[in-house]
């Protein structure tokens, strides 16, 4: 059976889609776009963005052609800029190169640009359909975030024993979960742009929270996440092994008090981070769990007990039942020994 036109549109969205992935570790600040030109059924060109400051999807797939694409179809996993940046607007690029039609997966949320691409490339004649596919939207998380609401996708990691325990009452915490589940961290510390921490993490682990899996290098090079320290009194000792990631460090002081996490968050929003991960302890994820500034948590669970004296996943009471709240869980898999479940703030 041949496949409809509107089967063939989501066939060639899922490739550009998929394109896109290839920017995941390094796009940020921008959003991560992929993009296929076709004409009669026939890939043409394809490419995505890798870099902020270089070029747009719909320019390097452009490169990527091995003729002219005129009267082709583009497929781009997001509405085409319509504005100029560092780059010349790609929807003009789009109308100048002479494509007849362009199917979008979703629309920018940028106000500089939300739907003023899709209207600029129809005032210029070109057949335009948005697919509006979740699978598009979910591509850029942070990049949403920022853009919609001022604040990063905040992504919680925590590593627990069966019992909630996250470390021993002592400080001890490595290793709970097993290698699987450390290098699974490593993917998400790649498509972080800042990693936010507690200082009683740093002052009990020294960690060094850095990219180190080489599968992540893109163009030869490993890109550090910023590390960022809840730190209100500046105890994070000089010597601290997170001041050698080329990433950079950030303390966040705060005299007589505590440091202000949704302040905080809009500051880093501002400064360009779309995806920040906080690995850090009970109290802080704690803090980020009460003052509800969280989107989603990668929970590794090890089939191990640590005890009642060890600490809990998240410092913070409750007393009554009445009072407790949920999350949902939207996925779960096995990593090595461990269970990977990961939720969604409700
Ligand atoms: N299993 C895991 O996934 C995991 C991950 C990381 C760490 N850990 C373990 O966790 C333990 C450390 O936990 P922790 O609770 O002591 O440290 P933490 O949560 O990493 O850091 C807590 C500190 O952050 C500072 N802070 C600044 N602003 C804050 C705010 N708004 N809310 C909360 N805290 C704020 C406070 O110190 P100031 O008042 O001085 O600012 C606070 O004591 C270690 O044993 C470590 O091994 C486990």
């Amino acid at each position: 059976m041949t496949p409809s036109s509107s089967e063939v549109d989501l066939m060639f969205m899922f490739t550009a889609i998929d394109l896109a992935e290839n920017g995941r570790n390094t796009a940020s600040p921008n959003p991560c776009v992929g993009c296929l030109y076709v004409r009669d059924g026939e890939v043409i060109g394809q490419g995505w963005h890798q870099w902020t400051g270089q070029g747009h999807a719909e320019v390097c797939a452009l490169e990527d052609a091995d003729r002219d694409v005129r009267g082709a179809t583009a497929y781009v996993s997001l509405e085409p800029c319509a504005f100029e940046g560092r780059t010349p607007a790609c929807a003009q690029l789009l109308i100048d190169h002479g494509v007849a039609r362009v199917v979008i997966g979703a629309i920018d949320p940028h106000p500089r640009v939300s739907g003023q691409g899709v209207a600029m490339l129809r005032s210029a004649g070109i057949d335009v359909t948005v697919l509006d596919l979740e699978a598009a939207a979910a591509l850029n998380p942070g990049y949403n975030a920022r853009v919609r609401r001022g604040t990063p996708w905040v992504r919680l990691k925590v590593a627990a024993s069966l019992d909630g325990r996250t470390a021993m009452a002592s400080g001890e915490s490595q290793w709970i979960t097993g290698e699987a589940a450390r290098a699974d961290v490593q993917a998400l510390r790649a498509r972080s742009c800042a990693i936010l921490t507690g200082v009683g993490t740093v002052l009990a682990d020294d960690p060094s929270l850095t990219v180190r899996d080489t599968r992540f290098a893109v163009d030869g090079r490993l890109r550090q996440p910023r590390i960022v320290v809840a730190d209100s009194h500046g105890r994070t000792p000089a010597t601290a092994k997170i001041y050698r990631s080329e990433g950079g460090v950030q303390i966040e002081r705060a005299e007589g008090g505590k440091v202000d996490l949704n302040a905080l968050l809009a500051r880093l929003a501002a400064d360009g981070v779309n995806e920040l991960l906080v690995e850090a302890g009970p109290t802080l994820i704690g803090a980020c769990i009460e003052a509800q500034c969280w989107d989603e948590m990668v929970l590794y669970l090890a089939p191990k007990f640590l005890g009642a004296s060890a600490r809990p996943l998240a410092d913070f009471d409750i007393v009554r039942m009445a009072d407790a709240f949920g999350a949902r869980i939207t996925a779960f898999e096995m990593v090595g020994d461990d269970l990977k479940v990961t939720l969604a703030r409700v």
